[in-house]
């Protein structure tokens, strides 16, 4: 590769980062061509037709207000869709309108302030800040840049300081992020009855002592087909919590096609991580997924993502526990397909890598795996 071409790029990656202003400046600037450093290689992969009756249900709508009714019926539910599809919406879910709409507002609310108010939290300083707004967090790692910015929070399970917060979101982050947490914990239970393991034990093992709240900002994009608002990936955790507006534009790659998942009004979005599907022994599936360019002339997309995993803070200060295949998942003649990891190791390598294309957990298959896919 021509290495001015390299030199080039770089340049005008440090630019676009020294604005502090992220996507939405750009649009704020009036471009009408999408810069090059967010040029993504055309996708051959087909997109599934909303007509198709098939893809109509291919992610499951779970109503959890029968969790406790018909506890069968609802882990039989989540247990096909994990296992299928790896996404399912859930309603009922016990996370009050008053905080999903009241975060959604508030994302939407502190990134159409000037530029100069976010500058302050503009930053890439990931060890050390538990707040942190950027766009794309793998800037300098990943091939092409995404068109959308990001406001990320370690939220749990040591909130950060209100004033760390941008004023915008201190109202009703941490409370949001507290909810997003205990559904987790009981969907981590319905999980964990779909295993045949005991309820708590995916709980136990630390799935969701640590969250951390991603808010997506998708500005509009003048080119959608030349970027992505977010590039195919999986995700580095044991479970998310998705919430999204209205907008559309998440697709789940599904048999060897790009599938909708849907707003659903007042249901939120779950699915399976790459951490989950190792520990199920590939069982539950972490299925790639990705969000289009936002095409609307002039509303911004929001969602907010979050990640359950364990308490990262903790994990990276002592040894590290060891994450492998569930030992009765492996007992009745399923072998290993994922070889034990710490969840910093993981993390270092799904980090390092940037949202490539590839899946991270490749890297941690046994040959027994091989045939999986
Ligand atoms: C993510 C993600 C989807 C969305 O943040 O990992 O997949 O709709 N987000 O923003
Ligand atoms: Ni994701």
């Amino acid at each position: 590769m021509p290495s001015g071409y390299d030199d080039d790029r770089l340049r005008e990656l440090k630019a676009f980062d020294d604005t502090k202003a992220g996507v939405k400046g750009l649009v704020d600037a009036g471009v009408t061509a999408v810069p090059r450093i967010f040029h993504h290689p055309p996708d051959p992969t087909p997109v599934a037709s909303a007509a198709d009756a098939a893809d109509a249900d291919a992610i499951p709508v779970i109503d959890l207000a029968r969790a406790d009714a018909d506890r069968d019926r609802v882990v039989a539910q989540v247990r096909s869709a994990a296992e299928s599809v790896g996404f399912f919406q859930v309603v009922n879910h016990g996370v009050p309108a008053r905080l999903t709409d009241g975060m959604l507002a508030a994302v939407r609310r502190f990134n159409e302030r000037p530029a100069a108010a976010k500058a302050a939290f503009y930053t890439r300083d990931a060890p050390r800040r538990r707040v942190r707004f950027n766009s794309n967090f793998d800037l300098f790692e990943s091939p092409a840049a995404n068109w959308r910015d990001t406001l990320f929070c370690q939220a749990a399970p040591d909130p950060p300081a209100p004033e760390e917060l941008p004023a915008d979101v201190r109202g009703v982050l941490p409370e949001y992020a507290a909810a997003a947490r205990r559904l987790a914990s009981s969907v981590l239970e319905l999980l964990s009855s779909a295993l045949g393991l005991e309820t708590g034990r995916l709980g136990g093992m630390g799935c969701a002592d640590g969250v951390s709240v991603v808010s997506n900002y998708y500005p509009p994009c003048p080119e959608p087909e030349a970027t992505v608002g977010t590039a195919r990936h999986s995700d580095p955790a044991f479970l998310t919590v998705l919430l999204q507006d209205g907008m559309g534009g998440l697709q789940a790659l599904l048999g060897g096609r790009w599938v909708d998942v849907p707003p659903v009004a007042g249901a939120l979005v779950v699915n399976v991580g790459d951490l989950l599907e190792l520990v199920s022994n590939g069982r539950m599936r972490s299925v790639e997924h990705r969000v289009v360019a936002n095409r609307s002339r002039d509303a911004a997309r929001v969602s907010v993502a979050a990640f359950c995993n364990v308490d990262l803070g903790r994990e990276s200060s002592r040894s590290g526990r060891l994450y492998g295949p569930i030992a009765e998942l492996t007992a009745g003649g399923d072998p290993p397909r994922y070889r034990s990891t710490t969840v910093a190791e993981f993390l270092a390598h799904y980090d390092g890598k940037g949202l490539d294309g590839r899946p991270a957990l490749h890297h941690f298959r046994l040959p027994a795996a091989a045939s999986l896919d």
